[in-house]
């Protein structure tokens, strides 16, 4: 059926004739302004069909050379997206991760399931050092509870910060919250009731899920593609045909793709949930995390109504530990504060100050930019390791950012027997799929933290997982997990 919107017919004509080879691959397409001529359509029509096409992988931008029709093998062998549905589920993965959780408490077990990263990575001994001398200096510390919105001396930190983000606030503009994952849960609160659906990614982060299944609520899946995240056509038709109360988003560095949604297609993300009057939970918490250029903007700085809930911590770049996270909720404000106030009244106080001082030093941004560095040398060395290793025919990602690889394994292997196996000879791995609330959709899939630096103990890990993998792929073994 013909869409409505010019775009959409631009955007389903253009990826049509990629499709037929009309436009061959690695082609130059017209440039914005001459197809809006050629066509008589507004410069904003094509660039919004442009960057559909963008979301899908179809094209690419190429920084002041225009749009290009991307090569096949553009994408290395990168997972495949999974197919497009309308329908709302009920996730239910709470069994799945329970069993990941047992296996992050073994100290016996290489850890390449949950994605932390190696305390070493991190400036976990200085930010120690900031939390001591706080207690000692601060008499009235732990007294004291810094009830909704939380600390100021945070909120001023994450106002300073927002303007190298490209997303300008001020410290009313942020609620404190312990880590990212109370953030998104009161995001959810604030905007859903038990029965309602929300979109996210396909494959998400299974902590999202985690949450949407507690909450009683149902999800629509919206196939994600490796490189530019959510599939926006896609989006689109779910939009149209159930009523959705949110989108869940990852733009930037997404777990697991490690992908990065191109500029214009967040602006047109935005676009449609503005026109669907549907609020943006944007989860940024891998967002100082990429490797290459600048930080990318989240879209909270397309923000014109306050309908994006911004959701962070510092879980990924100081200290999973110390549960000091914040949504910045925009229109939303008044209720997470009170939603904030009845689930857990206010955050730690200690963790929170001693963050904010660390984020307001000049030396933390000294350590994002070591950081970064780090983890892309990191989850290189995992991926070439992974590509020589594991079976002929294995699809892995190329992330952009984050520390976290997705496989696609070749032919009918099940990853939950994967798992049971690997765990059984002391290797965690998190199975695809606990990503999805479809229990068949990823099972052939899996990813790996890149979190550890690359020791021999995680090169005989990595491959223990290849020989699994080989072995189950052999006996076709899906089905026989009784026999794990
Ligand atoms: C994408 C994503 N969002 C949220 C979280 C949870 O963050 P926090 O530890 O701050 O609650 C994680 C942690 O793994 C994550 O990967």
């Amino acid at each position: 059926m013909p869409s409505d919107y010019l775009y959409e017919q631009l955007a389903a004509e253009l990826g049509d004739a990629i499709e037929r080879g009309a436009l061959r691959a690695g082609g130059k397409l017209p440039s914005v302004r001459r197809l809006a001529e050629d066509r008589a359509l507004s410069v904003a029509t094509v660039v919004q069909a442009y960057s559909v096409l963008e979301g899908t992988g179809l094209i690419e931008a190429r920084p002041k050379s225009g749009y290009f029709v991307r090569r096949r093998t553009d994408d290395g062998d990168a997972p495949r997206p999974p197919r497009k549905s309308v329908t709302a589920t009920r996730p239910a993965v709470s069994d799945g991760i329970a069993r990941l959780i047992a296996a992050l408490r073994d100290p016996g077990v290489v850890p390449l399931a949950a994605a932390y990263l190696d305390p070493g990575t991190l400036k976990v001994a200085q930010l120690n050092r900031i939390a001591a001398a706080l207690a000692r200096e601060v008499s009235t510390l732990g007294a004291r509870d810094d009830t909704p919105p939380g600390l100021a001396t945070l909120r001023r930190a994450l106002a300073r910060r927002s303007i190298s983000w490209g997303a300008p606030m001020t410290e009313h503009d942020f609620v404190a919250t312990i880590g990212a994952t109370e953030a998104i849960t009161l995001a959810l609160r604030a905007v859903a009731r038990p029965g309602d659906a929300v979109v996210v990614e396909s494959p998400t982060y299974f902590g999202i899920l985690q949450t949407i299944e507690a909450l009683g609520l149902k999800v629509v899946e919206v196939p994600a593609h490796p490189r530019t995240g959510i599939d926006l056509a896609a989006l689109h038709d779910a939009l149209k045909a159930t009523p959705i109360r949110a989108i869940v988003t990852m733009p930037t560095a997404a777990n697991p793709l490690g992908s990065i949604m191109p500029d214009d297609a967040k602006a047109a993300l935005y676009a449609l949930a503005v026109r669907h009057d549907v609020p943006i939970i944007e989860d940024d918490v891998y967002g100082e995390l990429c490797f290459d250029g600048a930080r990318p903007r989240p879209i909270k700085a397309w923000d014109k109504d306050g309908r994006v809930l911004l959701c962070g911590s510092v879980s990924k770049t100081l200290a999973p530990g110390y549960r000091v996270g914040w949504i910045a909720p925009g229109r939303y404000q008044d209720d997470i504060e009170r939603l904030k106030f009845s689930q857990s009244l206010a955050c730690p106080t200690l963790t929170g100050m001693a963050v904010a001082e660390m984020l307001s030093s000049g030396s933390y941004d000294r350590h994002l930019r070591r950081l970064r560095h780090v983890v892309a040398g990191q989850v290189a060395r995992y991926r070439e390791e992974v590509l020589a290793r594991f079976p002929d025919g294995t699809r892995v990602s190329a992330p952009r950012g984050g520390f976290v690889l997705w496989i696609e394994l070749p032919g009918a292997v099940d990853t939950l027997v994967l798992q049971e196996r690997a765990l059984a000879r002391g290797v965690a791995i998190a199975p695809g799929p606990i990503f999805s609330a479809r229990q068949q959709r990823f099972s052939a899939c899996l990813r790996l933290s890149c979190g550890q630096p690359l020791t021999p103990r995680v090169a005989t890990a990595l491959d223990l997982i290849a020989h699994l993998a080989q072995d189950l792929a052999a006996r076709g073994a899906r089905g026989h997990r009784a026999s794990a």
